[in-house]
């Protein structure tokens, strides 16, 4: 057996969706912004994508744009609208993906805005007061807060959130990869300008992902060239991912409530099991809180020893596959920047563990008799 728990890396392909991708490798081969025939069959196929995506988030087609993953979707929303709209603030968190974090600090450096941080508890729950406070005080501000945690799987109250931006006419940008595929989305009720999505984290594609820009909210655009996508993304589109992108969305969303309820077992299982097996166990975050995280991550904190170093090495040797961090950046892994503002104890182990649909109970057993064992052999 080899036991896969880094789907929030990424995850495999779903053989649904590798069959609507192929005719897209094999047959159809046009370039869609080609006015002939076989142009044509292809233009349609990436409108229809579009169609689906909108239709499953209840946006508009025009509202959605492609791009080649979630950072490029977070890099439009941040650069464009934060150039187009002449933004001055922007309001985030430390515990932000980089894919946000770094197109704020590099707009910070250059002068173009000012960057505040929202304060946060030890569990990493947001203090939406401070946002409040913060947003009363600054002219329009560009606001960029996760959904959910890709670490510690922290899930954050979009809902109040975009209300409290609406309140104070902030522009409101979540990154929405880790719940895209994992959640329904309706952003006739979220009051948010931007959303992204990136299809292998559901069971789609690498390489793939989008940007729903709310319509009326302007972005500039950051490739030059062609003017694809409404112009907002130069260059030639990635055909098949797109196609595969649409079909894993759909998958997801029609497969849902079945996904999340055995996802969500097995998240329970791995809690239980390692309470039982793993001697001073804890849990990152808001992690262990089902109803406060997401269902698909569990952040498992492990007591200092003499195999933390190695920790993930020896999962691998042991056929399972998880990844990790740590409050510090030295060591064999690497730091994590989101557990060093939890202010977590440098010298425990983190050890992420994140399931997908394709995952099974036997796995999580394994997963937790390998990692008990080696454990047990550096206690004993
Ligand atoms: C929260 C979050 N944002 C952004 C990204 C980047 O997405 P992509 O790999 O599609 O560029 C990731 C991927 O790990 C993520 O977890």
């Amino acid at each position: 057996m080899y036991a896969y728990f880094d789907n929030a890396a990424t995850t495999p392909l779903d053989p649904e969706v590798l069959d609507a991708m192929l005719p897209f490798l094999s047959q159809h081969y046009g370039n869609p912004s080609s006015l002939h025939g076989p142009g044509r069959q292809v233009r349609a196929a990436i409108e229809n994508a579009r169609k689906t995506v909108a239709h499953l988030l209840n946006a508009a087609p025009a509202e959605i744009s492609f791009t080649s993953g979630g950072t490029e979707a977070d890099n439009y929303a941040a650069f464009g609208s934060i150039r187009t709209l002449g933004l001055r603030h922007a309001v985030t968190s430390p515990l932000e993906h980089h894919a946000v974090l770094h197109p704020l600090q590099v707009l910070a450096k250059a002068g173009e805005i000012e960057l505040h941080y929202l304060r946060h508890d030890a569990q990493g729950a947001l203090d939406l007061d401070h946002l409040e406070e913060l947003l009363a005080k600054l002219p329009r501000a560009f606001v960029s807060l996760m959904q959910a945690n890709n670490e510690i799987g922290n899930l954050n109250d979009i809902e109040a959130i975009g209300a409290i931006c609406a309140r104070h006419d902030a522009v409101f940008h979540t990154d929405t990869v880790q719940t895209m595929g994992h959640y329904r989305h309706d952003v006739q009720r979220l009051q948010t300008h931007f959303l992204v999505g990136s299809a292998h984290k559901f069971h789609g594609p690498k390489g793939v992902g989008f940007l729903y820009t709310r319509s009326g909210t302007r972005v500039a655009s950051l490739i030059h060239g062609g003017a694809q996508e409404r112009n907002v993304r130069s260059g030639t589109e990635n055909v098949y991912g797109i196609v595969g992108l649409a079909k894993a969305l759909e998958i997801a969303l029609r497969d849902l409530a079945a996904h999340q309820a055995h996802v969500l077992g097995l998240k329970q299982r791995f809690i239980a099991r390692l309470r039982a097996e793993v001697e001073d166990v804890q849990f990152n975050g808001l992690s262990a809180d089902p109803a406060r995280s997401l269902y698909t991550v569990l952040s498992v904190s492990l007591p200092p020893s003499a195999i933390t170093e190695m920790l993930l090495f020896n999962l691998d040797i042991g056929k399972v596959a998880a990844s990790g961090g740590s409050a510090c950046s030295s060591g064999a892994q690497a730091g994590s920047h989101v557990l060093e503002a939890l202010g977590g104890d440098p010298e425990r182990a983190t050890v992420r563990f994140s399931m997908s649909k394709m995952n099974t109970e036997a796995e999580v057993d394994f997963a937790v008799e390998t990692l008990a064992r080696l454990y047990q052999r550096v206690l004993s």
